[in-house]
């Protein structure tokens, strides 16, 4: 009880963006899941129930909306790495076919731009971040995308994942299989978002998946931070646009979408969680 009341605590701080990042919560065990505990039988039996819970409706929705869909195969070889985990509510990785699509559509209309922005909130173990790397690859496009975690990149730590089973690894060694996704288009960055994005210097933005702290504030200053760095047509998702249980996220997004700068459209993956994916307009 003290425990679940002390992480809550702790998460709140985080979300705020004011606990330090010496004691933030990557330790070497950061998902508190005791290593060792879980079998590879578990996680294994996890990504095939996850693979089976993925809503055909919500599929139907992306490719009408976006005409493209990532290889079933990549996205479940890739969630089951960093998507696959021991955790209290539903597995579900939809975010991945919106963004890949989402973003195959952007680059496909822009053929005659040569390189794109993207910046990502809330890396975790790489899932977003990968999905946008392979849209830009299949589109044969060159792009960065500049991905922002309070988790690190480069220190050995246990994720609750199936690779835990040998042991601690870095981020990008838990993405090795997917090395030259990340190594032509993927930044990693570590630090709360409220400072490190002050620090960037990105000119142009022209598509942002935001889903690093759920609180008001967090998300409301990454809005912000984006929306002044693009232009006609350029791309906000965000992630977890759930009243109930992140109200925060909710009531950030519809500042946006009632400036009428942004034009919104929900994509909702079950009755708890959607996605906002949110497009600058032509005209104010
Ligand atoms: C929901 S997960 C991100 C999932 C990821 N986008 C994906 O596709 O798998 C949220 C992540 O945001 C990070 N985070 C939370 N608050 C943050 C903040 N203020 N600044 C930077 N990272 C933060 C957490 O450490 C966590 O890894």
């Amino acid at each position: 009880m003290l425990n679940r009341f002390k992480r809550r605590l702790r998460r709140h701080f985080i979300d705020k963006g004011v606990w330090p990042i010496a004691f933030a919560p990557y330790g070497n065990n950061p998902f508190e899941v005791t290593p060792g505990e879980v079998s590879k039988e578990t996680y294994l039996d996890l990504g095939r129930k996850a693979r089976k819970s993925i809503p055909p409706e919500f599929l139907q929705n992306v490719e009408e909306a976006f005409h493209s869909l990532p290889q079933e195969n990549f996205i479940h070889d890739l969630a089951l790495s960093t998507q696959v985990v021991v955790k209290q509510s539903e597995l579900l990785y939809l975010h991945g076919y919106l963004l890949y699509g989402a973003l195959r559509t952007y680059v496909d209309e822009r053929p005659d731009q040569k390189t794109f922005n993207l910046l990502e909130t809330g890396t975790a173990r790489g899932f977003g971040t990968v999905c946008m790397a392979k849209a830009l690859a299949d589109a044969g496009a060159s792009g960065k995308i500049t991905t922002v975690d309070i988790l690190p990149s480069e220190e050995a730590i246990y994720w609750n994942c199936i690779q835990d089973l040998d042991g601690p690894r870095t981020r990008i060694e838990l993405l090795e299989p997917w090395k030259d996704l990340v190594e032509n288009h993927i930044i990693f960055l570590q630090g709360y978002t409220n400072i490190v994005l002050r620090q960037l210097g990105l000119p142009r933005i022209h598509f942002a998946f935001l889903d690093s702290g759920h609180e008001y504030e967090t998300l409301k200053m990454e809005i912000e931070y984006v929306a002044k760095r693009q232009q006609p047509g350029d791309v906000i998702i965000c992630d977890d646009y759930d009243k109930a249980q992140f109200p925060g996220v909710v009531k950030a997004v519809e500042e946006l979408l009632s400036s009428n700068e942004y034009g919104g459209r929900l994509f909702k993956g079950d009755d708890e969680r959607g996605y906002m994916y949110c497009r600058r307009r032509n005209e104010v």
